[in-house]
């Protein structure tokens, strides 16, 4: 007999944690799992499009073959539909909500955000690439659900997870009574318990920032790697710096040996590069579940107010220790702005 968990038995044994739960989220959870199999499996042969495809990218069926945040995104959606606990989907790849209007669906309670593909550029160089979901309640009791349901703070988020495509797949999620990791045994198909009970080191020796745009960045900033480079043998400075340029890969590094992750406001993008409610919450109610902290440099990301779907934000994430020290570095001028400082 083998001695393993699978995701879906884990699933089922959380749900029978909590007397009342009906089974929906789990389902629900169950859908996001099966569709990330798929595109595990589309990923996995990512190299291979050029050779197996067919003149004009044109697949056997005669479909057009789809670039892979594309194609990513259409099958979370259709698991999602097919799968019915979910009303509305929130996603990187579409400018407006996604109602799910389907027989099983016309009582869903849950919402579901989603950057199907993150770090989608280095698809083509076979670096390792992500999934990122959040998973909210619906607020209103009556009527089809809107955008202002998807507009929850992250503090309401029920669930939360990614997957990440790298040189074994990993989905990481939180349903907020803790951190587990799970690895895709291909043999079997199965997401087998690899990671229980994930912690995040309080302090680390990592950065990880876009440093290419060092000129633009706000004061703090500056100074704050100008403390990871200097040397304190107290602290094991000078620091590593590793920059993946998907911010799962990076993020499940930090997780998983410390370190921090920050995309900064810089003077081209006052707000940041990063989304709000399908990249930086979830990822930061995983970074809490397991002992982190994540801020936009003075306030934590879970408590920001949402008011747009495709919402920017600075972040700063990772062990507790590091951002919290990063923090103390950000200087704010009186209108409640970062100083940037352009010489
Ligand atoms: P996506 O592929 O979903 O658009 O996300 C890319 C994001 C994130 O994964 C990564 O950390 C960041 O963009 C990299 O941005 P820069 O190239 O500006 O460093
Ligand atoms: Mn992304
Ligand atoms: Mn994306």
């Amino acid at each position: 007999m083998n001695n393993f968990i699978t995701l879906g038995q884990f699933i089922i044994e959380k749900q029978a944690e909590f007397p009342y739960a009906k089974g929906e989220l789990s389902r629900l959870l169950r859908d996001i799992g099966i569709a990330t199999k798929i595109v595990n499996r589309e990923v996995n042969k990512a190299g291979l499009m050029d050779i197996l495809g067919s003149a004009g990218n044109t697949n056997i069926q005669g479909e057009n073959q789809q670039k892979l945040d594309v194609y990513a995104n259409d099958q979370f959606i259709s698991a999602l539909r097919s799968g019915g606990e979910c009303c509305i989907v929130a996603s990187e790849e579409n400018e407006d909500v996604i109602h799910i209007d389907s027989p099983v669906s016309k009582s869903a309670k849950y919402i579901v955000a989603i950057d199907p593909l993150d770090g989608s550029s280095n698809i083509d160089v076979n670096v390792p690439v992500g999934t990122i979901f959040s998973i909210y309640r619906r607020k209103s009791t009556n009527g089809k659900a809107s955008l202002s349901d998807v507009l929850q703070k992250g503090t309401e988020q029920v669930a939360a997870g990614y997957v990440i495509y790298g040189s074994s797949t990993m989905l990481v999620y939180t349903t907020g009574c803790g951190v587990n990791g799970f690895t895709l045994d291909p043999s079997i198909g199965e997401f087998c318990l690899s990671h229980p009970n994930m912690k995040m080191p309080e302090n680390g020796v990592i950065y990880s920032i876009n440093e290419g745009n060092y000129v633009h960045f706000p004061i703090g900033v500056k100074k704050y790697i100008k403390h990871c480079q200097v040397e304190d043998k107290l602290t094991n400075r000078p620091y590593t710096s590793r920059y993946i340029g998907s911010m799962v890969a990076d993020f499940h590094r930090n997780l998983i040996k410390g370190g921090i992750f920050i995309y900064p406001s810089t003077a081209a993008a006052p707000k940041g590069k990063l989304r709000l409610v399908y990249e930086c919450n979830p990822l930061s109610f995983i970074a809490e579940q397991a002992g982190g902290r994540a801020t936009n440099g003075t306030t934590p990301i879970l408590g920001l107010e949402v008011t747009e779907l495709h919402q920017r934000t600075p972040i700063f994430i990772g062990s507790n220790a590091m951002v919290l020290e990063a923090e103390k570095m950000m200087v704010l001028t009186p209108g409640n702005e970062y100083i940037n400082d352009l010489a």
